[in-house]
């Protein structure tokens, strides 16, 4: 995978989001209690709200729209919701926030 390096995690608040540009729109990248960072497209799959303006808990977003949950893992909406937003890889290396633009994952 190529691996950028984003920011420090120190950058992204617990509990908060970042948002940064990427080559289809802008990426949202998601830091959980556990220090752990995913990255979505910042579009729900409903309809287009800012996943990045949501409330994180656990490994999940609630969009600020319409309270759709979204699992950070897979980009998957939760039952009995259904749609999934683009996720992209990202990791925590060293106290730096990487992610992996090329490799979009598909939608499961
Ligand atoms: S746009 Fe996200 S729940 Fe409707």
């Amino acid at each position: 995978m190529n691996w950028q390096d984003i920011c420090a995690l120190e950058d992204i608040n617990p509990l908060g989001s970042r948002v940064i540009a990427g080559p289809h729109g802008d990426i949202a990248l998601f830091r959980t209690a556990d220090d752990e960072v995913f990255a979505l497209d910042d579009r729900c799959p409903h309809k287009g709200g800012p996943l990045s303006q949501g409330l994180i808990f656990g490994k999940r977003v609630a969009c600020p729209l319409h309270n759709w949950q979204i699992e950070l893992d897979s980009g998957n909406a939760v039952a009995p919701d259904v749609g999934c937003a683009h996720r992209h890889p990202a990791k925590v290396e060293n106290g730096r926030v990487l992610l992996a633009l090329k490799d979009l994952a598909a939608c499961a």
